[in-house]
């Protein structure tokens, strides 16, 4: 019996990933282009797509366990196929899956509770690894731009990992929501300053207004609908996503990762090449 990880070559699920391998599991990654996905050794990987679920039937062989994402396609679009995916993991057996949502209930949740199936909701509000969109501002000119200033409690990657992981390797974690955050909510401008510690070098915090950041983000080329999630998100923040919860400590046995944590371990990347 093995672990089907999709999103393998993500943020997360690369985390996930390599959890698994660290406890000596035999772990399968899900990913449309095998040939760029770069896995550590060990991992299978499976081709196959979210979006065309006929193409999963052989990844989900002998799978105990399966991790989910709720998008398919590079424009972050909600699965629309979550009923085909339920239904074959019902057919292949899988025993236990956990699955990372967002701030939308998809077709994948809505499929999974209909089925009344055994699975895990790993919901966050914001990952650390976002200040990856502030790379390359940084790198070339030593400043953040951000449109809404407002706390958020920034989880670690690897801390949704954890959990997901400890969700399908485990028992009792079956029909459980579990709300992840960091140890404590900082604003964009506080993570600045906790990036700038870590690479060694004074960053510039800009707070930009909404037209400034729609202007911003079409420059980078960011889809329409993206762009209006952003606009939602530095306007009207929804309070939960402010709110620092015990859920990582409680779910792992281990505390939630800081983000001076983080910044430390991602230094490197936002140094001057
Ligand atoms: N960023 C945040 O703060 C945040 C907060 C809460 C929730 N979320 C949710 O987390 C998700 C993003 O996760 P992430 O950052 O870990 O992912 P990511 O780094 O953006 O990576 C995308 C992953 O999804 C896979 N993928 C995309 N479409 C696919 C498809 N049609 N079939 C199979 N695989 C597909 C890609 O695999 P290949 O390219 O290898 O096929 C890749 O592994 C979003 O749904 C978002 O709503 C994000």
């Amino acid at each position: 019996m093995t672990f089907l990880v999709t999103g393998a070559t993500g943020t997360v699920g690369r985390q996930i990933v390599a959890q698994l391998v660290e406890r000596g599991l035999p772990v399968r990654a899900l990913t449309r282009n095998p040939a760029a996905a770069r896995l550590p050794d060990g991992v299978e990987v499976a081709c196959g797509d979210l979006t065309s679920p006929r193409t999963l039937v052989p990844a989900l062989e002998g799978v105990a366990g399966l991790h989910l994402i709720t998008f398919g396609g590079d424009d972050g679009a909600d699965l629309e196929t979550g009923p085909e995916i339920v239904e074959l993991a019902a057919r292949a057996g899988v025993a236990r899956i956990s699955v990372l949502t967002g701030w939308e209930e998809t077709s994948v949740e809505r499929a999974l509770r209909e089925a009344n199936a055994a699975w895990t909701q790993v919901w966050c509000a914001e990952f650390m690894a976002n200040a990856y969109d502030w790379l390359e501002s940084i790198r070339d000119e030593g400043v953040v731009r951000v449109f809404g200033n407002h706390p958020s409690a920034v989880v670690h990657e690897a801390d949704i990992a954890a959990v997901a992981v400890a969700a399908l390797v485990g028992e009792g974690h079956a029909g459980r929501s579990y709300a992840l955050t960091g140890p404590e909510s900082l604003t964009p401008e506080q993570r600045t300053r906790l990036l700038g510690a870590a690479i060694g070098r004074e960053l510039r915090f800009e707070e930009l207004d909404e037209a400034g950041y729609r202007a911003l983000m079409r420059a980078a080329g960011v889809s329409d609908d993206l762009i209006e999630f952003g606009v939602q998100l530095g306007a009207r923040p929804p309070e939960a996503g402010a709110v620092v919860r015990p859920t990582v400590e409680r779910v792992t046995g281990r505390p939630a990762r800081t983000f001076a944590q983080w910044a430390a371990e991602h230094a490197t990347a936002f140094e001057q090449p």
